[in-house]
């Protein structure tokens, strides 16, 4: 049997799938996209105002059902130039509201019934006329009258603008943000690049995906909350000269899953990344290194504010000894060059062995990539590099997978974290972390 196959897959996918090979395929962007139910049980409104951006709306209601929320769409009268309602309902699957004199709500009060039934009210598109409504309480349209009506410790505002940049950055729109922000709404932030009116600059709304990321991590408990953690993720590049180097297959998956986990637990969050090509998950500062010791020049530079670090890294044990100015080239004697190598810091060991980790205000985990004998290996290692936590992964079975199963080894013993996608045991991995720094205080 063969499947049909579509224009833009993969050619080793598409290989595989003409052979009838079963095959795992293995996405880059796998750990930036939540696994289907980081919204299951929540209820979402999700308004739109008037803006060109509500094209992105109609993906972003899909990315939440996706997700498992459950949808109602509300739009103003400006909206429906944009885009129409019957779009918005055929992928919420439910009826669009847009008049507070909708007669389909027996008692004829959509704002009371439509806002008491919200996890939280999200606008997006936001405006830059919807946010004057908002700043002043006005209420002469659904959306505003149920944001003004809404509960408003139970029911959370959250808000995607988009405008163009001069409407962005004038000092009013500014002034109205900072109202909204001080009168308890979350403000999602905007993206920059290139406008529908032509001109590049921010304003723009921001992307379905990230929309979807701000909004998950909305929801999750705030473990870490007033913590800054360092994370060290991918591989490193060792230069031999300025075109070769020495690397190896680290993908960065496990430890961006970490630094997203740990921006959801809200923590501040450093990533320092070695060279892969992964997007930076939302609210994270990301420092981009190549070699270890740039990595480590990183990492102790944010480990004198870090409360955590996570060395989820690839560090190469070795470099050459000696980086060539111009590249080497071969001189037909069929002799290759002999390269010599020179051990690598240690940045894991070098920062646990500091003032602030001995002192227990820096947390250290690491990871051990083993091929056998996880259990005695990770128990050495964890005691080799004096930290308190250990997680040990067996490394063929990790390497640019989207998912994985861990040990986790600590004094008290080892406790297995089964298969599942990195994301998710991330997110353990957070929650265990979050407790042990809680039993250490
Ligand atoms: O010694 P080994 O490389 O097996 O230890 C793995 C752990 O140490 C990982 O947490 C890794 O990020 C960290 N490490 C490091 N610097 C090195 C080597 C490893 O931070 N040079």
């Amino acid at each position: 049997h063969t499947p049909p196959l579509r224009g833009s897959l993969p050619p080793e996918v598409a290989l595989a799938l003409r052979r009838g090979m079963a095959t795992r395929i293995c996405s880059p962007y796998a750990v930036t996209m939540p696994p289907m139910n980081d919204l299951a049980g929540k209820h979402i409104v999700l308004g739109l105002t008037g803006g060109i951006a509500c094209y992105k709306a109609a993906e972003l209601c899909r990315a939440l059902i996706k997700a498992g929320a459950t949808v109602q769409v509300v739009m103003t009268q400006a909206a429906e130039q944009f885009i129409t309602p019957v779009t918005m309902q055929a992928l919420s699957n439910r009826t669009v509201y847009g008049s507070q004199w909708d007669a389909r709500e027996p008692n004829n009060m959509p704002h009371i019934n439509l806002s008491r039934e919200a996890d939280a009210i999200v606008i997006a598109p936001c405006s830059a006329d919807f946010m004057v409504k908002l700043v002043h309480g006005g209420a002469d349209d659904l959306l505003s009258l149920m944001c003004l009506a809404r509960p408003i410790d139970k029911v959370p505002l959250l808000l995607a603008p988009a405008m163009n940049r001069e409407m962005w950055a004038h000092p009013a729109t500014q002034r109205n943000m900072a109202q909204l922000s001080a009168d308890g709404a979350t403000i999602l932030g905007v993206g920059s690049g290139f406008q529908a009116c032509g001109e590049t600059g921010d304003g723009r709304m921001l992307e379905p995906q990230e929309l979807l990321e701000d909004i998950v991590a909305f929801f999750s408990p705030k473990l870490l909350a007033g913590q800054h953690v360092l994370v060290t993720a991918g591989p490193t590049f060792e230069a031999i000269d300025p075109i070769r180097g020495i690397t190896n297959h680290s993908s960065g998956k496990m430890g961006f899953a970490i630094t997203r986990a740990a921006r959801e637990a809200g923590a501040q969050v450093t990533l320092v990344a070695g060279p892969v090509s992964l997007p930076t998950p939302r609210g994270v500062q990301r420092v981009n290194v190549k070699s270890a010791r740039e990595m480590l020049a990183a990492s102790v530079d944010a480990a004198q504010t870090a409360t955590v670090f996570v060395a989820t890294a690839a560090v190469a044990d070795w470099r050459p000894a000696t980086q060539a100015n111009h590249k080497i080239k071969k001189d037909g004697s069929g002799q290759a060059p002999l390269l010599q190598f020179t051990e690598n810091p240690d940045i894991l060991h070098t920062i646990a062995q500091g003032e602030r980790a001995r002192s227990g205000q820096l947390f250290c985990v690491g990871f051990a990539a083993e091929s056998q004998d996880l259990v005695n290996n990770a128990q050495a290692k964890r005691a080799r590099k004096g930290i308190p936590l250990l997680v040990g992964n067996i490394g063929p079975l990790t390497f640019g997978q989207d998912d994985n199963e861990m040990l986790l080894v600590d004094a008290a013993g080892v406790q297995p974290l089964p298969r599942a996608p990195k994301l998710v045991l991330a997110r353990k991995l957070i929650a265990e972390i979050a407790r042990r720094m809680r039993a250490a205080a």
